[in-house]
């Protein structure tokens, strides 16, 4: 009994185990299971969760979209209201201008028409002062502004170039400076101040003309590029203009705007038939017969000298009506028949006898260093009857006939322009003088225009002589 009580508890104590056990293994599953599903419902949350947040992504990138094209849509709209006002009134006095040429102007010739086409292609590209102005600097032959050389004796045989000359104005001189806002490769330090190696020759006809020409304060330029000179005019310390009036092509004129407006605001006014009063005035050539605002100094550099005979005889017309007193001209003589290079005329320094010569001056040596390779007369004529006569020439008092010489006979048959005059000259040069200069076949033309019917022979001979002239190709249209 005894022992089948012990064996019934033992067989208990094994089955509670077994139980236990089986109790543990099942609380463990559960465990199990229930950590595999509280880890189930934890990846659902952040699923959730990474949804919520792609949601919210996608909603504030669309946001920013919107607000993106709100933005850029304002930008043009401020752009075409108010960014750049003197480029927009730049190119609306351009149009009303343009409006007003006449059918009958003579073409602008070879050298500038092209060029002309090219600012007319480029003018809707150009959005600020900064692209117009240097896109005058290097896309248009304005004044061939190199870059600023790594050599600096370039640029002091320059200053010493100018100082040499104009040593009463060296000070003057070494207050000037180019314009800040030029292309920045062009530009360096040197005595002090921002230069760059065309601006001497900008700064030396200012000197010229100070110095010259009893220091003007009214001043008209014809043909002003982009209106550089015009700005060291206003600018020098010794004279400044108090009026600098500019006559130019319109398209060229749009230049000297935008960049004369950089710097004197209020103080320039474009020319549309009514004078303003304003110290600068800009004026178009087809509102030139409107002007009437006096000037004390009328110049004209680089610039006569690649124009048509035909804009020479209307310029030289024009001057002989203009209220001035003064003309100062910078621009080629006597080069070789054959070799033109950028001249587009026979003669450029034609004025009538109702102008006397007071300057005359056969190559400076700043525009040597410029380029050796032609010839520049600088004169300075004034409003008075022309007293000086073709007989006082000095080759006739022993001198032989050379480029002074040559350009010397030139300006007294210029003031004594007669049909014997021109035939003595003709003579003259044909005989003595080593080549063939293009002011020769001007005279010849005349002489055969006046009836002198034994010219026409030499007259064939030195047109078939005629060469060289470079065609300014301007720079194809930028691919965008
Ligand atoms: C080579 S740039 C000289 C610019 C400036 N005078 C200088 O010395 O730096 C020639 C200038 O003459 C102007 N020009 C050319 N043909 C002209 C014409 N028929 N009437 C007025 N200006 C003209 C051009 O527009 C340009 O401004």
């Amino acid at each position: 009994m005894w022992q089948t009580r012990s064996k019934l508890k033992e067989q208990n104590r094994l089955l509670t185990e077994s139980v236990t056990a089986t109790a543990v293994m099942v609380n463990e599953r559960d465990e199990h299971i229930r950590a595999l599903t509280e880890s189930k419902n934890a990846l659902e949350r952040k699923l959730h969760e990474r949804d919520e947040h792609i949601r919210a992504l996608t909603e504030s990138a669309t946001a920013m979209e919107l607000r993106l094209q709100a933005l850029t849509k304002r930008l043009a709209e401020l752009e075409k209201q108010n960014q750049f006002p003197v480029v927009l009134e730049a190119r609306r006095h351009l149009e009303k201008a343009l409006a007003r040429v006449s059918p009958s102007q003579p073409s602008y010739g070879s050298r500038w028409q092209p060029q002309i086409d090219a600012i007319r292609r480029d003018i809707p590209a150009l959005r600020d002062s900064m692209s117009c102005l240097h896109y005058a600097q290097k896309e248009i032959t304005f004044d061939g502004r190199p870059p600023f050389p790594s050599n600096l004796m370039q640029i002091q045989f320059r200053e010493w170039a100018v100082e040499n000359e104009f040593p009463n104005l060296i000070p003057t001189l070494r207050h000037m400076y180019d314009n800040p806002l030029s292309y920045s490769e062009s530009l360096g330090e040197f005595n002090g101040r921002t230069v760059s190696q065309i601006f001497y020759c900008h700064a030396r006809i200012v000197l010229a003309g100070i110095t010259y020409a009893n220091r003007p304060k009214r001043i008209l330029e014809i043909g002003g590029g982009y209106g550089e000179i015009a700005r060291l005019w206003l600018t020098n310390s010794t004279a400044p203009a108090e009026s600098y009036v500019i006559v130019d092509i319109p398209e060229c004129l749009f230049f000297a705007e935008v960049a004369l407006r950089a710097e004197f605001g209020d103080q320039v006014a474009y020319f549309e038939g009514h004078d303003p009063g304003t110290r600068i005035l800009l004026v178009p050539i087809p509102y030139l017969g409107d002007l009437t605002r006096s000037a004390d100094l009328v110049i004209n550099t680089g610039s006569m000298q690649e124009m048509t005979d035909e804009w020479i005889d209307f310029y030289v017309g024009w001057l002989t009506k203009y209220d001035t007193r003064y003309f100062y001209s910078l621009n080629y003589i006597a080069q070789p028949i054959a070799v033109m290079g950028e001249s587009r005329n026979l003669w450029s320094q034609r004025l009538g006898s109702e102008w006397s010569t007071r300057h005359l001056r056969l190559n400076i040596p700043l525009l040597d260093l410029e380029g050796p390779a032609r010839d520049f007369l600088e004169t300075l004529y004034e409003k008075s009857p022309a007293t000086r006569r073709l007989k006082e020439w000095s080759i006739d008092r022993g001198h032989i006939l050379s480029k002074p010489t040559y350009v010397e006979g030139l300006d007294l048959l210029r003031q004594d322009f007669t049909i014997e005059n021109a035939k003595l000259f003709v003579g003259t040069v044909m005989e003595r003088m080593p080549y063939h200069p293009k002011e020769l076949l001007y005279v010849v033309e005349w002489l055969t225009r006046q009836g002198e019917s034994e010219f026409a022979s030499l007259r064939g001979k030195l047109r078939g002589e005629l060469g060289g002239f470079l065609s300014h190709a301007p720079a194809p249209p930028k691919v965008a």
